[in-house]
Parts: C-alpha cells; sequence; structure tokens
C-alpha cells in the first residue's frame, strides 16, 4: 500500500471512529446545556405548577437547568408540535397531560406525529379536577348549577385551554351529563382563564385542583365538586360528583414527561433518573398533596409503563370523541 494510500485509509478511519464515537460521547456528556421543558399552555396554569416543580427538582440531579418554556395556544398541540420537531438530544423534553391521549383523535390534521412523534419518559401524577364558578353565580351547590345550566344553556360561558385540554374534556363530561351545551370561551390556559372566573367576567370552569385548590380556599371562587371517586384530602368539605347528585361524572388528569422520537435510550435513561428522583423529593410530595395530588409510585414513571398507559388511554378516549362527533379540525 502506497503511503498517500496509507494516509488516506488512516484518515478515512480515523473519521469514521470519531463519528461513531460522537454520539456515544454526546450520551456521556448529556446534557450539555441547558435543558428546555415545554409546557403546552401557559403560565400560572396547572401544568405550568407541575411542570416547574419538577423542572427545579431535574436540574439538581442533571447539574443543567431544565428551563420551562411556556408554548401555549391549540390545545396544547403547538407547544407538543415544537418537542416533536426538536432535536432528539434530549435537551428539549415535553410535559403534557392527558391530552396526548386525547389529540390523536380531535386533531385529525396536525403538523406532527401525535404519536409515534415522541420517546416516554416516565408518568409524572395524576390531578383531580374541580368543577368552579364565579363566586356569586346564581347556584349554592351542584344540584343548584345543573338546573341553571339546563335553564340558560349558552347563555352560560364556559372557560377552557382549547380543544384537547383537559378543561375541555371535562366540559365535555359536564355538557353530556347535564345534556346541555354552553357557549366555550378558549384560553391559552386556564391560568388566564381563572383570573376571569375570580373576576366574574367568565361563568364557569373544570379545572385542575393544582390551580383551584387556593382560590377554594381563599373564597375567591365557588366550588361545587370534585371529580374524583372519592373526596380529597386538600379539599375535605367538597363533595364528589356523585355524592353531590351527578354520578359517573369523573375524570382525573394524568401528566408524562416526553422527548422527541430517536432520542437515544441512554439520554432517555438519564432523563428518566432525574424524573424519578424529582418523584421521589419530599418538597414536591408535600407540595403535590397540599394541591391534590400525588407523585406516581416509582413502578409508573418507566418509559414503557408511560407508553403502556398512553396507548390505552388513546384507544380509551378514541370511541368516545368519535361518538361525540366533535373534532378540532
Ligand atoms: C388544561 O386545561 O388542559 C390545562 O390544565 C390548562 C393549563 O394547564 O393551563
Amino acid at each position: 500500500m502506497s503511503l498517500i494510500t496509507r494516509r488516506i485509509f488512516m484518515a478515512a478511519s480515523a473519521a469514521s471512529t470519531a463519528t461513531l464515537a460522537a454520539p456515544a460521547l454526546a450520551q456521556a456528556n448529556f446534557p450539555s446545556r441547558p435543558v428546555s421543558m415545554v409546557i403546552p399552555f401557559a403560565a400560572g396554569g396547572p401544568t405550568d405548577t407541575v411542570g416547574r416543580l419538577i423542572a427545579q427538582a431535574m436540574s439538581t440531579d442533571l447539574g443543567q437547568p431544565v428551563v420551562v418554556e411556556n408554548v401555549g395556544g391549540a390545545g396544547g398541540t403547538l407547544g407538543a408540535q415544537r418537542v416533536a420537531n426538536a432535536r432528539p438530544d434530549g435537551h428539549t423534553v415535553l410535559l403534557h397531560h392527558i391530552g396526548m391521549a386525547t389529540i390523536p383523535t380531535l386533531y385529525r390534521r396536525l403538523a406532527y406525529d401525535a404519536i409515534n412523534g415522541f420517546e416516554t419518559i416516565g408518568l409524572v401524577t395524576e390531578v383531580p379536577m374541580t368543577l368552579i364558578a364565579r363566586r356569586n353565580i346564581e347556584a349554592t351547590n351542584l344540584a343548584e348549577l345543573v338546573a341553571l345550566i339546563r335553564q340558560r344553556g349558552e347563555a352560560l360561558n364556559y372557560a377552557n385551554a382549547g380543544i384537547g385540554a383537559a378543561s375541555h374534556l371535562c366540559g365535555l363530561l359536564l355538557m353530556k351529563a347535564v345534556d346541555t351545551r354552553m357557549t366555550t370561551v378558549p384560553y391559552r390556559g386556564t391560568g388566564p382563564a381563572m383570573n376571569d372566573i375570580v373576576a366574574g367576567t367568565v361563568d364557569l370552569m373544570c379545572d385542575q385542583t393544582t390551580n383551584t385548590t387556593e382560590q377554594i380556599r381563599a373564597g375567591t371562587v365557588r366550588a361545587f365538586a370534585v371529580t374524583t371517586p372519592e373526596r380529597i384530602g386538600a379539599l375535605p368539605d367538597l363533595p364528589t360528583a356523585a355524592q353531590a347528585g351527578l354520578p359517573g361524572f369523573e375524570v382525573s388528569v394524568w401528566h408524562g414527561l416526553y422527548a422527541p422520537r430517536a432520542t437515544p435510550a441512554p439520554i432517555v435513561a438519564r432523563l428518566n433518573q432525574a424524573l424519578v428522583k424529582a418523584l421521589q423529593d419530599e418538597g414536591i410530595a408535600r407540595r403535590f398533596a397540599d394541591l391534590g395530588t400525588a407523585p406516581v409510585p416509582v413502578a409508573r414513571a418507566t418509559p414503557q409503563a408511560h407508553r403502556e398507559f398512553w396507548q390505552a388511554d388513546i384507544a380509551k378516549w378514541r370511541p368516545l370523541i368519535q361518538a361525540a362527533g366533535q373534532f378540532a379540525d
């Protein structure tokens, strides 16, 4: 082999070794810069509350800031799209909720793959929902509220965070249970919507306890029921929907963490490790408990358990949404 050929061969083999080594090196150095956690709703809402608590704890374990980025709009699909289209290097993750199970059926023309566009990192928490209204609404209990909805129908304004949001889903279940439609007022998140409920400019909303508990305790809104089978310790005086006369009106909002599809498994594993550490943080458990929720057990916080749960929920909601015949596009 001539000297020139040998040098070309050695350069080529060095380059290929470097190429092969690059991903392994990137994985070994992960995270090499701050991680962006996309929250697909406006700041100040329940998803944002969960996300910021988890992000802060993950930052400690990862040794890099996990920076929350609120990308609201279109029922959480704009934020999900941002992450689905991000580089699969672990530095962009999505904290989203039950909307990941309803969006694949509700939205038929998305600019991203709502099912195959993500790697699951782990489940985070399940949050009860509460039915609340402006504090001067003309009803003092759920039976009176149901009568008011049936009487006034579309003259009542129902706030949500867009089609596909948990607040939208809960509203669908409520209107089905009461067999009456109301006028829906969409927001970029239920954080801004709560401001209008407190101001009395919008009538009612169904939202997660991570956003409503403190307002209910402060008396700035009127609460009618919690949408779980049993009462919750954070709001012991609030009846379940069944106890208040509306059986079957049950929904709780699960949250999970995702990375773009094709994010290398070692990076997903490292992100999962930081998530599990966050879920075991006593301060987070206390804050979650105060807001009516709790971290999921570690056994549910694996990528595989998350994916299986998510796929099952997509299958559960698909026929219900198709039967309702209401789609986002
Ligand atoms: C929803 O309604 O789906 C979200 O909880 C809204 C939000 O987090 O702002």
